[in-house]
């Protein structure tokens, strides 16, 4: 189906300014983009919830329910932002001040990040690689819940992401992995224009 509006008309919509939520699901599904610049406060439990629900809808080979998500809020940011200081300081124990001060105010860009977490298990039909796309699946399905209720979100990886002693400090069985942090709040500064491209550039007849 093609998309009910352009992306010229996506960038009319004013996110988070007066329109009416949850929108239209097909509309968030084309308009959904990332918003790297949030404030507090934590989302009402109402949103969380709506956001819960959308993760564990996610396409789920056998029903697996590879995933589990970790709620940083509050003053336990400030405890992954020690995690990163950690970390990095494992890394490179001559490491700037500058670069830790950076590293350890990261997990304050949002009043709330979701650690979303591949959780692995053993299946004859079921390899790795299909839970960890699943758990990216339902890391995305929030994404969206988020953007349909005028709550912005943004799915960060980088570094720490995948450090060791990261995955150590949040608990991480050797069976897990990170799939992203998801940093929601309320949405701050302009809304970012969508790329004006054409999804049938990447379909094709076969
Ligand atoms: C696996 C994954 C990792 C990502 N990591 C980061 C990141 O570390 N930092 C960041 O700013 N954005 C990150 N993003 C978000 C992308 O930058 C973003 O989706 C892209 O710029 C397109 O923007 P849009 O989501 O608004 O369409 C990540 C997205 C995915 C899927």
């Amino acid at each position: 189906m093609l998309p009910l509006y352009s992306s010229t008309d996506a960038n009319l919509f004013s996110i988070g300014q007066g329109n009416n939520y949850p929108m239209d699901a097909l509309e968030a599904l084309h308009y959904r983009r990332s918003y790297p610049r949030l404030d507090g406060p934590v989302p009402s439990d109402k949103i969380l919830q709506n956001i819960y629900k959308a993760a564990i809808r996610a396409a789920d080979h056998a029903l697996l329910k590879p995933w589990r998500f970790l709620v940083v809020q509050g003053e336990s940011r400030n405890r992954l932002g020690d995690l990163f200081v950690e970390a990095a300081r494992a890394d490179d124990a001559y490491i700037d001040e500058a670069k830790i001060a950076k590293l350890r105010s990261k997990p304050l860009r949002a009043p709330l990040l979701l650690v979303s977490i591949s959780s692995q298990q053993e299946h004859l039909k079921v390899p790795p690689i299909e839970q960890d796309l699943s758990a990216a699946a339902a890391t995305q399905n929030m994404l969206t819940a988020a953007y349909a209720q005028g709550i912005g979100a943004i799915w960060r990886t980088g570094s720490m992401a995948y450090h060791p002693s990261v995955e150590k400090g949040l608990g991480l069985r050797n069976d897990e992995k990170i799939i992203g942090f998801i940093y929601i709040g309320n949405i701050r500064g302009s809304e970012k224009k969508l790329l004006d491209t054409n999804p049938n550039d990447y379909f094709q007849d076969w």
